[in-house]
């Protein structure tokens, strides 16, 4: 009797206490994230959206990077409550303008076909913060890399902040201290920058985002000696030294469209396209030493990158009460 009313208790706790179990989670009480928040709300929640990142990839292979710096710049402002996806609309001003998105964020379409789908599926249910998570996943596994369970319960914001996309998003030409303060203030630490950056074996950066190694890196008109001179000749015939500023290059020269460790491989070869991914093996001893490991084992990349993307998946979501389930990821309901 007495084990038998044990066990009755241990599964009343669990129903109780057991996000996974929880029957209704339209709205998550807990605070935090987990993988089956939508299995009872919207079951085939994941597969709609994996389905419609795939036919968009199969489309164009880059859509794939575009849809995983989308999460990035969305979480590294005000947390991954996709403040990004609001357009300019009343008292909103779209951080779709900020210097870092203008002209190059990219793959806002492939989210709205996303919430259609899903909005016929079950209205008003799976919010655009986790739509943007679920797709940077899938867009990963697509490209190559690895898969991820991905936390789930965000919900989305009524605001935007253009300063924010401004400020917080590391540039380019960002230093090396100042790119890891802005990790850091996001929770993000030193590993999480390497492994993070690894993002860019996959998809395009334009000239403009390279263009001063080429040519006046210093101020002193002379070239960046930290890029591999015979790729930096290469480099200059797309990217002259006045115009063609939004021509595309790959960010790994090698396997443009597959996401493996060949970029940590470039950057020993001299061979990062952007400043920020050069100085990862060229102002720090222990960045390096992790660049190194990665370009010799693609799977301990692989592992820690999966961590790295739910630790960033999880910066300041909104739960609760907090923010809304937008019918339209553009716009605030
Ligand atoms: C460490 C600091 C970072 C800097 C300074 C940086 C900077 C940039 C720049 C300048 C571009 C090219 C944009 C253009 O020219 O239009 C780019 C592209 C890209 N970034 Fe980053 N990034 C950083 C970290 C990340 C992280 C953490 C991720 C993802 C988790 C990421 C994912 C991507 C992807 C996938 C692309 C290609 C996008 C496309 O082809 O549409 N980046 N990044
Ligand atoms: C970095 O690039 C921006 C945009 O092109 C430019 O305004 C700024 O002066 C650059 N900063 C440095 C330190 O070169
Ligand atoms: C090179 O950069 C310096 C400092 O930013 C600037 O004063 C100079 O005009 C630049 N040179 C050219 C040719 O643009």
């Amino acid at each position: 009797m007495a084990k038998i009313l044990s066990l009755f208790i241990m599964v009343t706790s669990l129903l109780v206490f057991s996000p996974t179990l929880c029957l209704s989670s339209k709205t998550n009480y807990y605070g935090y994230l987990y993988p089956q928040f939508y299995d009872w709300s919207c079951p085939n929640a994941k597969e709609i959206v994996k389905s419609v990142v795939a036919k968009a990839v199969t489309r164009e292979a880059r859509m794939a990077a575009s849809l995983l710096r989308l999460h990035f710049h969305d979480c590294f402002v005000k947390g991954c409550d996709v403040s990004l996806l609001l357009d300019s609309n009343g008292p909103i001003i779209s951080e779709k303008l900020s210097n870092t998105n203008r002209n190059s964020a990219r793959g806002f379409e492939v989210i709205d076909e996303i919430k259609s789908a899903l909005e016929m599926e079950c209205p008003q249910t799976v919010s655009c913060a986790d739509i943007l998570a679920l797709a940077a996943r899938d867009s990963t596994v697509l490209a190559g890399g690895p898969s991820w369970e991905v936390p789930l319960g965000r919900r989305d914001s009524r605001d935007a902040s253009i300063s924010g996309s401004n400020n917080n998003i590391p540039a380019p030409n960002n230093t090396f201290d100042t790119i890891l303060t802005k990790f850091k203030l996001k929770g993000l630490d030193l590993v999480d920058l390497v492994t993070l950056s690894g993002s860019h074996t996959i998809g395009n950066a334009r000239c403009t985002s390279f263009k001063q190694r080429l040519y006046n890196q210093s101020g002193n008109n002379l070239p960046d000696y930290t890029l591999d001179q015979s790729y930096a000749t290469e480099l200059r015939t797309m990217c002259p030294k006045f115009g063609g500023d939004q021509n595309l290059f790959f960010l790994d020269y090698v396997t443009p469209t597959k996401f493996d460790n060949n970029y940590y491989k470039n950057l020993l070869a001299s061979r990062g396209l952007l400043n920020s991914d050069q100085i990862l093996v060229t102002k720090n001893q222990a960045t390096l030493e992790l660049v190194k490991l990665y370009a010799e084992n693609n799977e301990i990349f692989f592992d820690q990158f999966a961590k790295s993307m739910v630790k960033m998946g999880n910066i300041s979501p909104l739960t609760g009460y907090k923010g809304e389930i937008r019918k339209n990821c553009r716009y605030m309901n």
